[in-house]
């Protein structure tokens, strides 16, 4: 999938950076693509922290699956533990965490990898780009030295090479005057800069996994919109795999290919974004979708709230975690609903999914759906809806 040289058409000028062949050798080790095999496969993660005595379960048996390429979208409510699980695929989490289960990138566990092998993980197979790009800055380093820091730890390049390559992926992210820039600090960019050059150095070492952990929640919604084209648009054309982390309804069915619901710390449902919005089955996703009506629902709308409080992490309720504010809600759902499935392409876990007979909940259709979809699917989804 991946040429041996890499040239990016970046608006008016094509730029060749030979990426792959002059830094693959500097980290040593890079993961290769099994044939057959998805990119990412998540498998019963368990992320527990020990704070003041109480356990937090932070992640409670997450599984899902990537293929190479793909655009998928983790949402669920705050505290339902997308960024812990996502930080625990980067090897990111403090000293206090306990993480287990499988995480297989092209088949490899990572899970017990130790620092040196992790630290050549990061940036070169899995990159992520935060929220908050002036706490991820240094403010006291120019913007070019950063990039060039950034390129020079996965690339065997000396100084002037990775400069130009610096510059390059400026441009590639397509930060204005990327010459002049270059020798900027942050605090001269404004934030959809600065989110664009924490873009450029997460793609210093051609990630295949790019991890967007709410990158586009503190910008304005022209901003926000302009850096998930980038981001769409960068997949296409380096062909890695984005995992887009949000609390935005809207942004998720604009542009991902793939939605996972979390809920206290594991998926709830998993599907291809038109089946997901077309025919939702958790009662807790048609709580999010129907929380506010569809015509009242802006673009980039956030995740409304739903009815009753978000679970306990250190004490979660039995069986179903969603069963103290569920409407269908039996004695059944005591019992720990699977995460399976049920439809082709369509997993959840719920013991009386939507349109069922004891679905007691008002339906929400596909017009429900977030209004930016329908817009945004037929560029951003139709390419990926063929693998
Ligand atoms: N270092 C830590 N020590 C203890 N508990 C933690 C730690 N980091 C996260 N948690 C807890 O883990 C749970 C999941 O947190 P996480 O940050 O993954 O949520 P999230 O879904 O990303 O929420 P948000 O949408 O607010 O970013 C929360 O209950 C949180 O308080
Ligand atoms: S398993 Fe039961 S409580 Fe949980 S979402 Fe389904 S119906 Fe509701
Ligand atoms: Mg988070």
């Amino acid at each position: 999938m991946r040429a041996d040289r890499t040239t990016y058409a970046t608006g008016d000028a094509s730029v060749s950076t030979g990426m792959i062949d002059s830094r693959a050798p500097a980290g040593g080790h890079r993961a290769e693509p099994v044939p057959g095999e998805p990119l990412l496969t998540v498998e019963d993660l368990r992320v527990q922290f020990t704070r003041g005595g109480r356990r937090i379960n932070a992640v409670n048996g997450l599984s899902y699956e990537m293929v190479p390429g793909r655009l998928m979208a983790i949402i669920g409510e705050s505290g339902s533990g997308k960024s812990v699980s996502s930080r625990a695929l980067m090897g990111l989490l403090p000293g206090t965490a306990t993480i287990t289960g499988s995480i297989r990138l092209d088949g490899r566990e990572l899970i017990g990898l130790d620092e040196k092998e992790l630290r050549k993980l990061r940036g070169g197979d899995i990159a992520m780009v935060f929220q908050d790009p002036a706490r991820s800055l240094n403010p006291t380093m120019k913007i070019g030295a950063q990039i060039t820091e950034a390129v020079r730890a996965h690339a065997d390049l000396d100084k002037k090479g990775a400069q130009d390559r610096a510059v390059e992926l400026l441009r590639l992210v397509r930060l204005p005057a990327p010459e002049r820039r270059f020798h900027e600090y942050p605090h001269q960019l404004s934030g959809g800069m600065r989110q664009r050059v924490m873009i450029a150095i997460a793609l210093a070492g051609e990630p295949r996994l790019l991890i967007a952990d709410e990158a586009t929640t503190a910008l304005d919604v022209t901003t926000q919109a302009q850096i998930m084209e980038l981001l769409v648009e960068l997949r296409e054309r380096l062909g890695m795999a984005v995992i887009m982390i949000s609390h935005d309804l809207g942004l998720a069915a604009s542009y991902a290919e793939d939605v996972v619901v979390m809920y206290a710390g594991r998926a709830v449902e998993h599907a291809p974004v038109q089946t997901l919005f077309s025919n939702v089955r958790m009662p807790y996703t048609r709580a999010l979708l129907g929380a506010i009506p569809a015509l009242e629902r802006e673009p980039h709308s956030m995740l409304p709230v739903t009815p009753g409080q978000p679970p306990d992490m250190s004490a979660l309720p039995r069986g179903c975690p969603f069963r103290p504010r569920c409407p269908n809600a039996t004695d059944k759902c005591l019992e720990h609903p699977p995460f399976l499935e049920h439809e082709p392409d369509h997993w959840y876990a719920c013991w009386h999914p939507a349109g069922t007979e004891l679905d007691t909940a008002p339906a929400v259709t596909a017009a429900a759906a977030p209004a930016t979809a329908a817009a945004h699917h037929s560029t951003a989804h139709d390419q990926g809806a063929a693998q």
